[in-house]
């Protein structure tokens, strides 16, 4: 049994496979094929915090594939009122097949796993998003062939997005610049453990020497869920970090432009550059529901 709670618990070659069965079950949903491996399988969803392309995604995913999937969210369930994770864990896992959880510490889904008799996917923590990284390397191979040896920039946040992107450069060997304005560097052990095994990572608080000639440039919110009183405080700290048509001519010409979204134009992003040509926000949106497929699959059937 596996669990999916960063990119590092599958290796290159288990990413590779999940990535081009996405390619080619999101082939023959545009076919108007069934594809049903999942009959009679259930995954339940566990949500501490708002979500809609995650919970759309996984809940429309589970039923294409042929199964059921529950949407719990953790304030309407006991756990909301403090039953122990690994009780939850323990009791959830006797009647269905996978758990999904959206939460605040990366330990609540560890915990969970540990005590978990079936596969748990992280669906964001405060850690990270392996979901989205896995959908978003797809997303660039679907309109730019192989990642690998190409240069992504992160501007702004270390975030859990950042953290993500940053164990992708192990998995999938792009080259990661970061540029974050000072103490809102991503986590240092993070960074360490990636370049141990083998990431080319740079870091700077420079948008524009991250961004210099990159194939791909990337941001996320300045405040992410649970950071909501500090949005004046960050908005302060991240001035200069906004992703603008400025910025993006330093990248390369053909730089692809990406934000997991939700996004706040005028902050992070320039309305010019989210809605523009070089931006396919949407189809890394829509490819959630084909990537999760996939990893659904490569878990549960
Ligand atoms: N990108 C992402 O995870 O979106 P949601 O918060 O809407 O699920
Ligand atoms: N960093 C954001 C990502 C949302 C999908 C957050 O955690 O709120």
């Amino acid at each position: 049994m596996r669990h999916f709670l960063t990119l590092l618990d599958i290796s290159t070659e288990e990413a590779r496979h999940i990535l081009e069965r996405a390619a080619f079950i999101k082939a023959k949903l545009k076919r108007g094929e069934a594809h049903q491996p999942l009959k009679g399988k259930t995954l339940g969803m566990i949500f501490d915090k708002a979500s809609t392309r995650t919970r759309v995604s996984f809940e429309v995913g589970m039923y294409q594939l042929g199964g059921h999937a529950l949407f719990l969210h953790a304030s309407s369930t006991q756990l909301g009122r403090g039953e122990p994770v690994a009780d939850s864990a323990r009791v959830l896992s006797r009647m269905v097949d996978g758990v999904m959880i959206r939460t605040y510490g990366h330990d609540i889904v560890q915990n969970f796993a540990k005590h978990s008799a079936v596969p748990v996917i992280n669906g964001l923590t405060d850690l990270t998003h392996p979901c989205q990284i896995l959908t978003d390397v797809f997303t660039y191979e679907e309109h730019r062939g192989a990642i690998e040896g190409k240069t992504v920039a992160w501007i702004g946040d270390g975030n859990n997005m950042a953290h993500s992107w940053i164990n992708g450069a192990v998995t999938f060997g792009y080259r990661l610049k970061l540029a974050c304005p000072k103490g809102y560097m991503p986590d240092d052990k993070m960074l360490q453990a990636a370049r141990h095994l083998g990431a080319d990572i740079s870091i700077s608080e420079d948008p524009i020497a991250a961004v210099r000639k990159a194939d791909l440039v990337t941001t996320d919110v300045w405040a992410s869920m649970g950071q909501e009183a500090e949005q004046a405080k960050r908005a302060e700290a991240f001035a200069g970090y906004c992703v603008t048509e400025h910025l993006m001519a330093h990248a390369a010409p053909d730089a692809l432009f990406m934000h997991c979204l939700p996004a706040h134009r005028g902050e992070e992003v320039s309305a010019e550059v989210i809605d523009g040509s070089q931006s396919v926000v949407w189809d890394e949106a829509e490819n959630r529901l084909h990537a999760q497929k996939a990893l659904l699959e490569f878990l549960l059937a």
